[in-house]
């Protein structure tokens, strides 16, 4: 049979982890697709440091884009990040040279995944990112695959753990928003850029990327009501509590009359719901379907092995000849919900 081979582009903590799950389960892997699944050449921005990985057996490049168009290579692994710049130039390449891809980029995705996805769809490729939305959370793969007989009615969540970090601390150690945030910062919690958490713009990018799955629109993250919760006091969130609601950055998308309706924003939810029990950096998606009624998942957002899991998803299901493609050309504009495809081998 024959091995998929992966080329990784990116070396930080995703990355590390999914060398480990390929190094260390290869029989596995290989059992549960019928085929070899092997990583054949890395790239990262420094070769020398210690990742508590053995590169040795991978060839090294330093250009992701040359990467992406290795002979050798048949599933490109974008984990670099970044909406722009070399992320979004290596997924051209790999596409244009006739790879899949597959990456946890939910910036890239939410300004250019339409343009990528349509060109994947062109080129008879697939681009998956399941560990782009809610880490480990396998909310993807539960929209596209096991809610496919469902008409989607509603899609919500907690989907960026930093910032329900910052808000269950305030409200359990009453401490103030600013000396949360410094404790957020000093945990490493918080993205390189701080107002892509609290401004509430990575959520916001994966609330967009479901609602395009869910409802078959167009990536539109431009068109989201957004609000962050840098204006959160704690005495907004004592009066909260007093009344039984607690205040989370909740994501709610859902199809009206007037087309589709994304909204990322501070909310109130009861105490004792499921969302208001949520504590910590964790997340919950709640999806709502005609058929299947309400399901929640709730788990990991963010981190080593969560992440990985959710890219080794994709890896496998493309091992597997599985090709579900989560959005392309909606059949007719915004309105028109179109339920995701199989895209051709
Ligand atoms: N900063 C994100 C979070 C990590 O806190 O959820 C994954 O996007």
């Amino acid at each position: 049979t024959t091995p998929l081979r992966l080329g990784l582009a990116g070396l930080g903590t995703v990355g590390a982890g999914v060398v480990k799950i390929v190094a260390a389960r290869a029989n596995l892997l290989a059992r549960r697709t019928g085929r070899p699944v092997v990583i054949t050449a890395v790239s990262a921005r420094t070769r020398d440091k210690d990742r508590g990985v053995d590169l040795a057996p991978y060839a090294w490049e330093d250009d992701p884009v040359a990467l992406a168009r290795r002979e050798d290579v048949d599933v490109f692994v974008e984990l670099m990040g970044g909406s722009d710049g070399p992320a979004k130039a290596a997924s051209e390449a790999a596409i244009a040279a006739g790879k899949d891809v597959v990456t946890a980029n939910k910036a890239m995705l939410a300004i250019h995944g339409q343009a990528l996805a349509e060109a994947a769809e062109e080129a008879g490729r697939v681009i998956r990112f399941e560990a782009a939305v809610a880490g480990g959370i396998p909310v993807v793969k539960a929209l596209t695959e096991g809610l496919a007989g469902n008409e989607i009615t509603r899609v919500m969540g907690v989907m960026n753990g930093t910032c329900n970090y910052i808000l269950t601390r305030m409200e359990n150690a009453g401490l103030p928003y600013e000396e949360v945030f410094d404790e957020a910062n000093k945990l490493g919690y918080l993205e390189a850029d701080p107002t892509l958490d609290v401004g509430g713009i990575d959520a916001g990018h994966k609330l967009a990327l479901l609602a395009a799955i869910a409802f078959g629109t167009k990536v539109d993250f431009p068109a989201m009501e957004l609000e962050g919760i840098e204006r959160i006091s704690i005495d907004d969130i004592r009066h909260a509590a007093d009344m039984g609601f607690r205040i989370k950055l909740l994501g709610v998308a859902q199809m009206t009359g007037r087309g589709l309706e994304q909204r990322m924003s501070p909310c109130l939810v009861p105490a004792d719901s499921a969302l208001g029990q949520l504590q910590n950096a964790t997340n919950m998606v709640v999806l709502e379907g005609d058929a299947v009624g309400q399901i929640v998942l709730r788990g990991a957002g963010a981190g080593e092995g969560p992440t990985a899991s959710a890219v080794m998803s994709d890896v496998l299901d493309i091992a597997r000849g599985i090709r579900v493609s989560t959005f392309g050309a909606p059949a007719a504009g915004l309105e028109t919900a179109r339920p995701a495809r199989v895209a051709a081998a």
